[in-house]
């Protein structure tokens, strides 16, 4: 069993290279579905979540071409010439719940698709029904059946007037690349604005898309007889600098996040000035520290974005646990995102659940202690606590990390952490 061992209480100096964007990077793969002529994604950062869904792709009939040679990550080319197989397989599909974006893109070129169920996973139930109704007023006729979502549009879709009721990212990427080859206008209200959305959005447009709107909550996108290919980079990580962030104020250090675009952590350099963390952006560099490592407590509340992201919310309980002061989190998006809390506990930390709520209460003296790591966000946050705590902690349930973060002990090694990772792969 593989685990990172870490010996807290040093200071990190340096800068860290942000990759690129998982959460991008994931849907602009499946773009490549919608083109019979080749996908060329750059910046995609080398990640396991990543590798799941080229599988998927591969199954589907893609062929993915793969080159590592650069600095900036992998270079994939998708070319998904066809035949186009309509079928995406339960053990693919549970592996990554970003697989449910095929159904869209299947469906708008192919007719069909058959697409198991995404079972729910640590975080909370994760229903697919936006997803599923979006689509079916586009026209498909879907169908529910051992477990699997079989969708049919013979005729192919044809543009809808959708609102969704509360904000998706998945569902408006879904229906966004669907509507890219329906018949007519499809306009998509109270769409997801992350700066994920708006690179597919961009991306789709380089491939021939006609999508107006794009970064606002209504995308209007008049569909076309075919998409081409194109020569896509995808946009940095901005949950992975929020993350370094975090790292360089619960240190007490200083750190460069090389890569990262200011423009989508505003909610996130709010709520570190909020905690007496020094943002700075000076000759293009962006860079994060704090004195002592000792923040002062503060409260966030998860949104959509602009808001705070719930991707960001783990790492900030690991700061506000070492506070002065008591801090509150309230999450909105996911109904079970707190499954940190008892491993923080474990190291010293004061935390009271009350429904969505956490309190968090400061105690600057954490100490290290073995834990287990629960999902991908969960996992950094007790590496992030590790990294201030006294002692030595050692993280289990490591293959969550890899999952979301590109070389994490690396990155984290090369400005002064104490980390490694040991044992055999899992
Ligand atoms: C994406 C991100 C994930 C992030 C989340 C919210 C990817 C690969 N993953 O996940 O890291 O935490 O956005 O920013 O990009 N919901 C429904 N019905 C649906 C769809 C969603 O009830 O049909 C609910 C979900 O259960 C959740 C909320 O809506 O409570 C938001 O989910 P959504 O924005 O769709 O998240 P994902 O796209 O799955």
């Amino acid at each position: 069993m593989e685990q990172i061992r870490i010996k807290g209480r040093k200071p990190l100096r340096g800068t860290i290279p942000i990759s690129g964007a998982k959460n991008a990077a994931l849907p602009l793969m499946v773009a490549g579905l919608l083109t019979d002529q080749p996908l060329t994604l750059r910046g995609v950062p080398g990640l396991d979540d990543i590798d799941t869904m080229a599988e998927l792709l591969h199954n589907h009939g893609a062929q993915i071409d793969r080159d590592d040679s650069g600095d900036l990550g992998l270079t994939l080319t998708l070319t998904a010439k066809g035949p186009i197989d309509t079928v995406a397989p339960y053990d693919l599909v549970n592996r990554i719940r970003a697989s449910v974006l095929v159904l869209g893109p299947l469906l708008a070129r192919t007719g069909e698709a058959t697409v198991s169920m995404p079972g729910g996973d640590a975080i909370g139930i994760r229903p697919i029904d936006l997803h599923i109704k979006g689509l079916e007023e586009m026209g498909a006729e879907i169908r529910l059946e051992g477990g699997d979502v079989h969708a049919k549009a013979p005729n192919g879709l044809t543009g809808a007037n959708i609102r969704f009721p509360f904000v998706s990212v998945g569902a408006t990427e879904n229906l966004l690349m669907a509507a890219t080859l329906a018949r007519g206008t499809t306009i998509l209200e109270n769409a997801a604005q992350e700066p994920e959305v708006t690179d597919l959005a961009k991306c789709l447009s380089a491939m021939g898309a006609n999508i107006h709107g794009i970064g606002t909550q209504c995308l209007v996108v008049q569909g076309v007889d075919a998409l081409h290919g194109a020569d896509h980079t995808v946009v940095p990580d901005r949950i992975e600098a929020g993350t370094y962030a975090v790292a360089a104020a619960i240190t007490g250090g200083e750190l460069v996040l090389d890569g990262a675009d200011p423009d989508h952590l505003g909610a996130v350099f709010e709520a570190l000035g909020h905690a007496g963390v020094n943002v700075s952006i000076g000759l293009g560099k962006l860079r994060v520290s704090h004195p002592t490592g000792q923040c002062r407590g503060f409260d966030v509340m998860t949104k959509a974005f602009p808001g705070f992201p719930t991707d960001m919310q783990a790492q900030f309980m690991a700061l506000m646990a070492v506070a002065n002061g008591a801090s509150l989190i309230t999450e909105t998006i996911f109904e079970n995102r707190f499954m940190h809390v008892p491993e923080l506990v474990r190291m010293g930390a004061d935390v009271t659940v009350h429904g969505n709520s956490a309190m968090v209460r400061g105690n600057p003296a954490l100490r290290g202690a073995p834990v287990m790591a629960t999902d991908l966000r969960a996992s950094v946050c007790l590496v992030l606590a590790g990294l201030a705590a006294e002692g030595e902690t050692i993280v289990n349930g490591v293959f969550h990390l890899d999952r979301g973060y590109e070389r994490l002990e690396d990155k984290l090694r090369a400005v002064g952490a104490d980390i490694e990772r040991v044992g055999q792969p899992d």
